[in-house]
């Protein structure tokens, strides 16, 4: 367990004479110092403002080693008394840590990934999905018995109300099956309100077994109306990802047998994409779940985040970006014109944590090589080869530390199997809603966790007088159009 922090404190020592003040920092700091040097050390700060220094403390190492110091013992920080006090300033999060959390370790450095102090290229190799989402949430690996039962409550939740498919066939045939998928999920919580009841572990437990059992199911339901076929039904005789891939695949054999391959791979890539910490998506279900709303929507909201381009939209704009460059002859061009940065990026590679080769990306470009031994090579994955070949050479990726990501092949084996290209990120939702439901669970348990609220720093006028000069009944409502004549 990460050891117990101190907490913050700090001593205000201005000229303008708050001796109360200052004797009680003095009292405080000198507890504080005792405290923080046996623990974490501390900073030492000095306000050029007020001449006044402060001690700071930095917390013990975490697990890993991991140092901070509490934003709010910067607060105390101050030239005049009634003033806010200091805050920082640190747009999307680059250098603090919104949470603590016992459950993925990345070290971007050295490209390291573990679940709960697991190895993915060991959980990868071995685990089940359904296993690793077990041991996201639960800490330790499921026994036989534990597993058994985990595994019976999510394939017998996987029917959803018959109401859903209604809903669904209201999308227009060419929608974008992530923004199905988002609102078909918000949508289930109004049909499972006791959902709200966020405090009740049962509550809890049944919320999360039901988004494991029927993310698949609705994910299934969304490919099916954008093809324009009938909804397959979940069957309970199957595992989790052959199950899936009934639902999306079946047409008329009466049992589906999935490609072992097939099976293996996907099953594998939930794995890789089950977690990966604070990331943008898991910020978004922890940000929205912070507001005590139910775990419906808060998984909702990262099934938005995850749908952007610079996340797990990613593996589609690879695609993209690869028919786009249409001939591996036109990579050089391709690639001056991203380094020349006209707005253009290689997609699927960077990344905000790994500064050497994702060790998800290693797996993935392993079982590529199985899948397109079944499936054959295409020209497009020559392209991709290509690009990487040469990115990993070229002295801007390099010097910018820009290795490829999971997205960099998943899209490509995605494609192999068939799945259209919108249908990518969705694959990913499906598997991170293990990792979503595991970081909502863990920040309604965190004693230190409030509503997410971030401060800002003002930068707009200072109060103004507000002149009245419309007439608002006037205008709009009477405009004709083109249609109202
Ligand atoms: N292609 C070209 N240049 C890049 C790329 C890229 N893919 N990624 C970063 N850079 C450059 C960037 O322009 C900047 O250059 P400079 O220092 O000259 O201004 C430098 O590298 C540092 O990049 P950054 O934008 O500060 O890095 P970030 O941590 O803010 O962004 C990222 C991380 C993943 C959003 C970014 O690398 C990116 O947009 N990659 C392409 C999209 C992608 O593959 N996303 C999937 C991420 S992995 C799965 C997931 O998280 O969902």
């Amino acid at each position: 367990m990460p050891p117990t922090p101190t907490h913050g404190y700090l001593s205000h020592a201005t000229e303008h004479g708050f001796r109360r003040w200052k004797r009680l920092f003095r009292e405080i700091v000198d507890m504080s110092n005792t405290e923080s040097n046996a623990a974490g050390g501390s900073l030492e700060i000095k306000d050029s403002r007020t001449g006044s220094s402060y001690t700071v403390p930095i917390l013990p190492p975490a697990a890993e080693g991991d140092t901070v110091i509490r934003a709010m013992d910067l607060r105390p920080i101050k030239v005049k008394p009634d003033e806010f006090g200091l805050m920082t300033y640190d747009p999307a999060f680059m250098n603090t840590a919104s949470c603590k959390s016992a459950i993925t370790f990345i070290d971007g450095d050295k490209g390291i990934l573990r679940y709960r102090g697991y190895p993915i290229e060991q959980l990868a190799e071995k685990a089940s999905f359904l296993e690793v989402a077990w041991l996201l949430r639960n800490g330790e690996l499921p026994t036989q018995p534990q597993y058994d039962d985990w595994s019976h409550q999510i394939t017998y939740h996987t029917y959803v109300h018959e109401n859903v498919k209604t809903f669904l066939q209201g999308f227009r045939y060419d929608a974008h099956p992530m923004s199905m998928l988002c609102s078909t999920v918000a949508a289930m919580s109004s049909f499972y309100p006791n959902a709200k009841n966020i405090q009740d572990p049962a509550e809890r437990h049944i919320s999360i077994v039901r988004l494991l059992a029927k993310l698949p199911t609705l994910a299934a339901f969304c490919f099916r109306h954008v093809k324009g076929l009938p909804f397959i039904y979940p069957d309970n005789d199957l595992g989790y990802v052959e199950n899936f891939l009934s639902m999306v695949a079946r047409m008329t054999e009466p049992k589906y047998e999935g490609n072992p391959i097939f099976v293996k791979t996907l099953e594998v890539l939930f794995i890789l994409h089950a977690d990966h910490e604070q990331n943008c998506s898991t910020n978004a279900v922890r940000a929205v779940g912070s507001s005590h709303v139910d775990p419906f929507s808060a998984v909702a909201a990262g099934i938005a985040a995850l749908y952007g381009p610079l996340h797990g939209g990613a593996n589609e704009a690879v695609l993209h970006m690869i028919k786009e460059i249409g001939d591996k002859k036109n990579i050089p061009a391709f690639i001056e014109g991203v380094k020349g940065g006209k707005g253009q990026k290689l997609m699927g590679f960077g990344h905000r944590v790994y500064k050497s080769y994702d060790p998800r990306a290693r797996i993935v470009k392993k079982l590529a090589d199985e899948v397109f031994k079944v499936v054959g090579v295409d020209r497009d994955l020559e392209i991709a080869l290509e690009l990487e070949r040469i990115a990993l050479s070229d002295d801007y990726f390099v010097s910018r530390k820009l290795y490829p990501n999971v997205d960099f092949y998943t899209g490509l084996i995605y494609r192999s199997m068939a799945f259209p290209t919108d249908f990518f990120t969705v694959l990913f939702a499906v598997a991170r809603t293990a990792g979503w439901l595991a970081q909502w669970e863990e920040m309604l348990s965190d004693k230190e966790q409030k509503i997410a609220r971030p401060r800002q720093i003002y930068t707009g006028y200072g109060e103004r007088k507000y002149d009245a000069s419309l007439d608002h009944a006037a205008g709009h409502p009477r405009k004709k159009d083109a249609v109202r004549k």
